[in-house]
């Protein structure tokens, strides 16, 4: 069987994001529906809070959080390009925030996910637990569903790589 590509194949680079970077950052969360910012959803884009996924030159992942007080976060909004995905690059994304997170003192980190199998990879790759349900404010994500899944992640049990 063929071994799948993963991100040191493919010459990923996970960087702080830039502020020239914002509308690629949108573009990227077009192909998820999650570009409708702002919106009672998702009320702001703070690009000092993202990260950016570069491959070639060309940003094709990225990921953000919100500082909320000395110990907790949440996750903003995080995609990869559908053509770059499974490869690794969200996971690269993922752990690069939670480890600048943790590095900020941060201990509980809030991830709202509607899809069944990005709920599933949270838990799977880094151990999150799902802690409840809150409706959607309008459309925004998978259209089909109208609720979002709380998830919570205890970033001082948490070490990078876990699950490998
Ligand atoms: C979630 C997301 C960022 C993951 O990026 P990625 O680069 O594909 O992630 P990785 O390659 O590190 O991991 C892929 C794994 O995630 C799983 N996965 C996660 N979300 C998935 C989805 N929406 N559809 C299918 N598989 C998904 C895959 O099954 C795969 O698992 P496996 O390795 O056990 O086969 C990407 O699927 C995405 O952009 N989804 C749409 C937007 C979204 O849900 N964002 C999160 C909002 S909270």
């Amino acid at each position: 069987m063929m071994r799948q590509m993963d991100t040191e194949d493919m010459r990923i680079q996970i960087e702080p994001a830039k502020e020239d970077d914002v509308p690629e950052i949108l573009r990227i969360m077009e192909s998820a529906n999650m570009h409708k910012v702002p919106s009672p959803e998702m009320p702001e884009l703070d690009w000092k809070c993202f990260f950016v996924a570069i491959m070639d030159g060309e940003i094709v992942g990225a990921a953000g959080y919100k500082i909320l007080s000395a110990t907790d976060a949440k996750t903003t909004l995080m995609a990869v390009l559908p053509e770059y995905r499974r490869f690794g690059i969200g996971r690269s994304l993922q752990e690069r925030r939670m480890s600048a997170l943790k590095q900020k003192g941060i201990e509980r980190l809030l991830t709202n996910a509607d899809i069944p199998e990005t709920i599933a990879w949270y838990k799977k790759y880094f151990g999150y637990k799902e802690i409840g349900k809150l409706k959607k404010l309008h459309e925004f994500g998978r259209t089909d569903i109208d609720e979002w899944t709380t998830l919570q992640i205890d970033l001082t049990a948490w070490r990078e790589n876990h699950g490998e």
